[in-house]
């Protein structure tokens, strides 16, 4: 068995809190640290801040090593032997990664440095950041030999973070130390000696016993880097199939078929080669513009990032035309909407591309009925309830008498609705899909006008008869 060691986490957001649960799931002493008071009163309380499969559970279960929560980073750092920092690093008005908070973090580290510390960035931060946090630290008064940086970036997909980090594709450790590489190596040795998955409660997935994660050393550079393309290429990969997906709506083929024609392919890969509204959330759209602004700050030409990001803008105004082409005008017009946050399985709405459609058809003077499983509460932080923009809580209610439907999210209940009475619900049967959840010919069938995103836009025979084309 692997020796248990201790670990701070500072910050319980999507990274730092799963990261915390899963250390003390493997074995290991976890104090996880936020600056947010009254999360860390929720925590302690056993209440769970966000939406993430696992989580609570693993929280609950741990009872013998349960995770520590504070606010005291001080205290942390001298019980801790490594410290993971886990803050935000959001886009700044440049289009840099703002990294006032790992600065701050880092600052307060090092005024409490008494014994030999590994300080290790999971945060997703632009490449040099491990200098940095080297130079804040040593400006602290703290000698060379009592730390050392090293990278180790989280890969974990919100809606699947706990699975993600324990069945990790592979496991990143940037450090420039024998000591810091060994002490990180110790750290995930339960998982990449594959002890984790003899136990008969440990979360499945598709790492095993004979099958454990790989651990990739590398230097510290090439972690961060590693992080930021690995985010920058995803994002060019939907960008890419959204553009094939444009091609295809415009000669009539169905973009699903093509995505599977091309993802069979063992070099590309099927995955994020979805056809939708385009990428959101807290990484894709800040980290593509903070590895373009690396790479501008190194005279180096990544116009093709540009690109990603354009035709990811431009991913939602064509579905928001592709609406208007279906109710022809907003003003007056009800319109439910099934999904808030940027993707299914989460709550998390950041840079979410459902709300900003959902904005769109307020300002055009629709009323939004919307429902989200688990993004409501913060939905309703940026978008307020009103008379305009109506919360329910299941997805027929949102389809109540409304003059069409919208999928935005592509959660899995959404996609096993009851499609008879999703059709006596509406005032009219037109579904528009952002996320192509279900299959076109099947939507005809049960009555519905289908519009999604590269296949081809069937009209019900009813509307057919007026509009047996999409109109402009
Ligand atoms: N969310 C993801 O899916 C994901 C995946 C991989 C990597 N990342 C990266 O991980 C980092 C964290 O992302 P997140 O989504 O968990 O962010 P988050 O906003 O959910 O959480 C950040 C937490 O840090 C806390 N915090 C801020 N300043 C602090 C301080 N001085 N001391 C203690 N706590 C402090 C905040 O209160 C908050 O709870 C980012 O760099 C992000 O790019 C995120």
């Amino acid at each position: 068995m692997s020796q248990p060691l201790s670990i701070a986490v500072v910050g319980s957001g999507y990274v730092g809190l799963v990261a915390a649960v899963c250390f003390a799931e493997i074995g290991h002493h976890v104090i996880c640290v936020d600056n947010d008071e009254s999360k860390v009163k929720m925590l302690r309380e056993g209440r769970v801040p966000i939406h993430e499969e696992y989580l609570e559970e693993l929280l609950k279960r741990n009872t013998t090593n349960p995770v520590e929560f504070t606010s005291d980073l001080a205290n942390a750092t001298r019980r801790a032997q490594a410290i993971f920092i886990a803050v935000g690093t959001p886009q700044s008005k440049t289009g840099s990664a703002d990294l006032s908070y790992v600065d701050a973090v880092a600052s307060e580290i090092a005024r409490s440095i008494d014994s030999y510390k590994v300080i290790v960035e999971k945060s997703t931060v632009p490449v040099y950041t491990n200098e940095w946090i080297r130079r804040v630290i040593e400006r602290n008064g703290v000698p060379k030999e009592l730390f050392d940086i090293a990278s180790n970036p989280e890969f974990l997909r919100e809606g699947t973070a706990v699975v993600d980090f324990l069945h990790a594709d592979r496991i990143v450790v940037g450090a420039e130390t024998e000591r810091a590489g060994t002490l990180l190596k110790k750290i995930y040795e339960p998982l990449t000696n594959g002890s984790y998955y003899k136990k008969a409660d440990a979360v499945p997935g598709i790492c095993s016993e004979k099958n454990p994660p790989p651990i990739l050393l590398t230097s510290t550079k090439a972690a961060e880097i590693i992080k930021h393309a690995s985010n920058a290429f995803l994002a060019m990969k939907i960008s890419f199939i959204n553009v094939v997906a444009n091609i295809c709506e415009a000669v009539g083929a169905d973009v699903e078929e093509v995505a599977k024609g091309i993802g069979s392919d063992g070099r590309i890969g099927p995955k994020f080669l979805r056809a939708g509204i385009g990428y959101g959330g807290s990484c894709f759209p800040k980290d593509v513009a903070a590895f373009r602004y690396v790479a501008e700050q190194l005279g180096v030409d990544f116009s093709l990032l540009k690109e990603v990001e354009a035709i990811n803008e431009e991913q939602k105004r064509r579905f928001f035309q592709k609406v208007r082409s279906a109710l022809w005008t907003f003003r007056g017009k009800r319109i439910g909407v099934l999904g808030l946050s940027f993707k299914g399985g989460t709550d998390d709405i950041r840079d979410s591309p459902a709300l900003d459609i959902v904005q769109l058809l307020v300002k055009e003077g629709s009323t939004v009925v919307a429902f989200d499983p688990a993004a409501e509460a913060r939905s309703k932080e940026v978008i307020p309830p009103s008379d305009k923009m109506l919360y329910v809580d299941s997805p027929y209610a949102a389809a109540q008498d409304a003059d069409a439907l919208l999928i935005l999210s592509d959660w899995q209940e959404f996609a096993d609705l009851d499609l008879k009475k999703l059709h006596y619900t509406l005032r009219y049967p037109i579904i528009i899909d952002g996320r192509n959840l279900y299959d076109p010919v099947d939507m005809i069938e049960h009555g519905f006008t289908y519009l999604s995103v590269g296949r081809p836009s069937l009209f019900h025979a009813r509307d057919a008869a007026s509009s047996s084309r999409q109109l402009p």
